[in-house]
């Protein structure tokens, strides 16, 4: 499993639980600040953004993870899914953005806050 050091690193260390409580594929919400951060382990790779969308305020952690579509004109309805898992859509009206940048699909400019994620001694930190 590796973290994620090309984020800028500032804020408070938070330990979120333990590594081997995050396998591939699966995401806890841990209780920093407001609203929460969404820790991902996305094939291997721990990843935290903020339980915030900045559409209108949903909890966008607890929205379905998946991936994005690809126009590709030689597959069938000319469009394929690509990066499975690698983007959360808030539940409240869909928007997307990829886990790993805070990234949307879609609305250019709205971004969300992500974070430094570590492994020490099997813990799991959040700087944020
Ligand atoms: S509040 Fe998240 S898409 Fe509207």
């Amino acid at each position: 499993m590796t973290t994620t050091p090309a984020v800028p690193i500032h804020g408070r260390e938070h330990v979120v639980g333990l590594a081997e409580e995050l396998p591939p594929g699966h995401r806890i919400i841990a209780p920093i600040g407001r609203h929460g951060v969404g820790v991902y382990n996305i094939a291997g790779r721990l990843h935290a953004i903020a339980n915030y969308c900045p559409h209108e305020g949903g909890p966008l952690c607890l929205g379905r993870t998946r991936g994005v579509t690809q126009a590709r004109p030689e597959a069938p309805g000319g469009a394929v899914e690509v990066r499975d898992g690698e983007f959360v859509y808030c539940p409240w009206h869909q928007w997307g953005f990829e886990i790993a940048t805070g990234e949307p699909v879609v609305e250019p400019g709205v971004s969300v806050p992500v974070y430094a994620v570590r492994i020490d001694d099997g813990k799991i930190i959040v700087t944020a």
